[in-house]
């Protein structure tokens, strides 16, 4: 008799995993329900578009900011790049969120202080990053904000250090007028459809840099 086919199963998460992952969905929810322009997505970030936001990032070099840190998707993906924890500070508005980053990162700085105004929070000095990771809702905000925080973002960067965005839409969130007034170029980092909704990466760089 032929011996019997082997059924190919799908890979079970860890328990505990499983319910880390439900509880930073419900609080993703919960936020969303709570703020939806701050929060601007009913679920985090995948791990897929995690990898692409933290590519670019060298553990051996300076400091790295990440905005909008939410759960900490992000967090977790650049903390395994091998950065050191002390080189990375993470900016999170919602007091919620940032309770949470501090449980989950202890060893990592959360400064609760609009991405806006953060050169007054860090504890590096303007031009010692290297990167920063952002995960700002940029589409749902005004053309003000940018500003604000692309210029902020660029006083803390130092020469050739690069911002990086995602944003659910296949072109830049930023507009040209504002990027030729700031003197910034922006190239697509790569895009993934493992992300509800899809998603594209940006890198933002100084002219001539
Ligand atoms: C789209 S969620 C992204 C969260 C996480 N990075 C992810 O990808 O799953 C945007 C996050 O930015 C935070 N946020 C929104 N405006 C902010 C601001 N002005 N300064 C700091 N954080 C802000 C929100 O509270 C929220 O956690």
């Amino acid at each position: 008799m032929q011996p019997k086919p082997k059924r190919s199963r799908a890979v079970a998460l860890p328990r505990s995993e499983f319910r880390a992952r439900a509880t930073e969905y419900i609080d993703f929810l919960g936020a969303w329900l709570k703020k939806p322009r701050q929060t601007a997505s009913v679920v985090p970030s995948s791990r897929y578009l995690a990898r692409l936001m933290v590519r670019q990032i060298d553990p051996q070099d300076g400091r790295v900011l990440e905005l909008g840190g939410g759960t900490g998707v992000f967090t977790r993906a650049i903390l395994a790049t091998g950065l050191p924890p002390e080189r990375l500070e993470v900016v999170e508005i919602n007091p919620s969120f940032a309770r949470g980053l501090r449980r989950h990162f202890p060893h990592v700085s959360v400064l609760e202080t609009p991405a806006q105004i953060v050169s007054t929070a860090t504890a590096g000095e303007p031009g010692e990053y290297q990167t920063v990771v952002s995960g700002l809702p940029l589409l749902a905000m005004d053309r003000h904000m940018h500003v604000d925080i692309l210029t902020e973002a660029f006083r803390m960067l130092r020469p050739g250090g690069s911002f990086v965005q995602f944003t659910y839409s296949m072109r830049p969130p930023v507009s040209r007028d504002i990027l030729d007034w700031l003197d910034l170029d922006v190239v697509r980092v790569g895009q993934t459809v493992r992300n509800f909704p899809p998603a594209t990466v940006f890198r933002f760089v100084r002219r001539g840099e």
